[in-house]
C-alpha cells in the first residue's frame, strides 16, 4: 500500500480552504493508501502564538480531523512534537540544504516582504523541518493545497541530494495537488488566498463558524458585474472561487454549475454555495461537538504516536549511522 503524509499547522482555526485543499482529501485517501496525518504544532511557532489560544487550537484540530472523517485506527494522527524524530531530522537536514535555497521559497519571501524585522530563523528554515516531517516515513505521496507544492519539491531536491551523498535512504515523494480546490481564494478579496490571518476576518470561513456567519461571509462574497456563471478566474475571480467551492463540496464539475445557472443572478448560485457550505459545516461541527470533550482526542493520539514513533525512529537510526553521528 503506498504511503501518503500531511500535516496542517493549527496558527489559527483551521477554515474551508484547509478542507477542500487538504483535509478532505485524506479523508477520501485513507481507504485506499496508508494515511499519516499529523499536526504540525512546531511549525506553528515559527510566528509567536499566544500559548494558550494555541493549547486550544491543537486540540481543536485533533477534533477536527476525526469529525471531518479521520479514522484513528486507519489514519496515523499525532502531535508533531510527541514523535521528536522529526525536529532531530530536521536539523539534519537543514545541514544539507543551501540557504540560497530557503532564500527562494516564495512564502518565506512574502513574510519578508510584509515584516522584515520580525522574521525568526525559524521561519527561514521551516522547509527543512517539513522536509524531515516528510522523508522520516518514507512518503510516497504528499497531499497538499498549491501554496506548499514549493516546499514539497525542495523537499524532493533534499532527498535526492542526501541520496547522492550518503547512499539511498529517503524516497523521493510526489505532491499530490487536487486539480479543484487547490487554492481556495478569499471572499472579500479574491486575488488573495484564503488564509488564517485574514484581517477583515470577512474573508475566510472558519469549519467552526456559527452557520449565520459563514453564511453571511458567502453572500457577501466580492463578485463582478459580468453577470454570468463561469469558470474565468481571471476577469471573474469571485465567482471562479465561488464555483471551486460548490464543485469541491458537491461533485459538480465547471460545465454542469454553468449549465444549472445559466439566465440566473448571482444572488441565486450564492444563495446555493451557501447552502452547501453549511451543510457541510454543520454536519462536522455536530461531529465535532460530540468529539471535543470526549476522550477520543486522546485514545486517537495514543494510537497514532505509537505508530508514528516507530517508523519514525527506525529512519532516524539509519541516517545517523549513514551520516556518521552514531558509534556502531
Ligand atoms: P497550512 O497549515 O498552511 O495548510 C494546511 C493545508 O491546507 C492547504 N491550504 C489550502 N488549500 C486550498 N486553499 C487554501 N486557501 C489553502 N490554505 C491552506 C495547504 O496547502 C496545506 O496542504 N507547512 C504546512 C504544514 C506542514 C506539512 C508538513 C504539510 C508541515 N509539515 C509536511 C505536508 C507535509 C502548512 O503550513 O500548511
Amino acid at each position: 500500500m503506498k504511503r501518503m503524509l500531511s500535516g496542517i499547522k493549527p496558527t489559527g482555526q483551521l477554515h474551508l480552504g484547509n478542507y477542500i485543499g487538504a483535509l478532505s482529501k485524506f479523508v477520501e485517501y485513507q481507504d485506499e493508501y496508508e494515511v499519516i496525518a499529523f499536526i504540525a504544532n512546531l511549525h506553528t511557532i515559527t510566528v509567536y502564538q499566544e500559548p494558550k489560544e494555541l493549547q486550544k487550537n491543537l486540540k481543536d484540530c485533533v477534533a477536527l480531523y476525526l469529525a471531518c472523517g479521520l479514522d484513528p485506527n486507519k489514519t496515523t494522527i499525532f502531535l508533531q512534537t510527541d514523535v521528536m524524530e522529526h525536529a532531530q531530522l530536521g536539523f539534519i537536514l537543514c545541514c544539507n540544504t543551501y540557504m540560497g535555497e530557503l532564500n527562494r521559497m516564495t512564502q518565506y519571501k512574502d513574510k519578508i516582504a510584509k515584516d522584515e524585522k520580525n522574521i525568526s530563523c525559524g521561519i527561514f528554515t521551516y522547509p527543512t523541518l517539513m522536509s524531515a516531517d516528510i522523508l522520516i516515513y518514507d512518503a510516497d505521496f504528499v497531499p497538499v493545497g498549491e501554496d506548499q507544492k514549493q516546499h514539497v519539491e525542495l523537499c524532493r531536491d533534499v532527498a535526492i541530494r542526501f541520496n547522492n551523498k550518503f547512499g539511498n535512504t529517503f524516497k523521493v515523494p510526489e505532491p499530490l495537488i487536487p486539480k479543484v480546490g487547490a487554492r481556495i481564494m478569499s471572499l472579500s478579496d479574491p486575488t488573495k488566498k484564503m488564509s488564517k490571518s485574514d484581517e477583515t476576518n470577512k474573508g475566510c470561513v472558519y469549519l467552526l463558524d456559527n452557520l449565520k456567519t459563514a453564511r453571511k461571509k458567502i453572500m457577501s462574497a466580492v463578485t463582478d458585474s459580468i453577470g454570468i456563471v463561469q469558470y474565468d478566474p481571471e476577469n471573474q475571480p469571485g465567482i471562479s472561487n465561488l464555483m471551486q467551492i460548490m464543485s469541491s463540496l458537491s461533485d459538480k464539475s465547471f460545465e454542469e454549475i454553468t449549465k444549472e445557472y445559466e439566465g440566473k443572478g448571482y444572488g441565486d448560485f450564492k444563495k446555493d454555495v451557501a447552502n452547501v457550505v453549511c451543510d457541510t459545516l454543520e454536519k462536522i461541527q455536530a461531529d465535532y461537538n460530540e468529539i471535543i470533550n470526549s476522550n477520543k482526542i486522546q485514545e486517537a493520539l495514543d494510537i497514532g504516536t505509537k505508530k508514528a514513533k516507530e517508523m519514525a525512529s527506525k529512519k532516524l537510526n539509519e541516517v545517523q549511522i549513514k551520516v556518521g553521528i552514531e558509534i556502531k
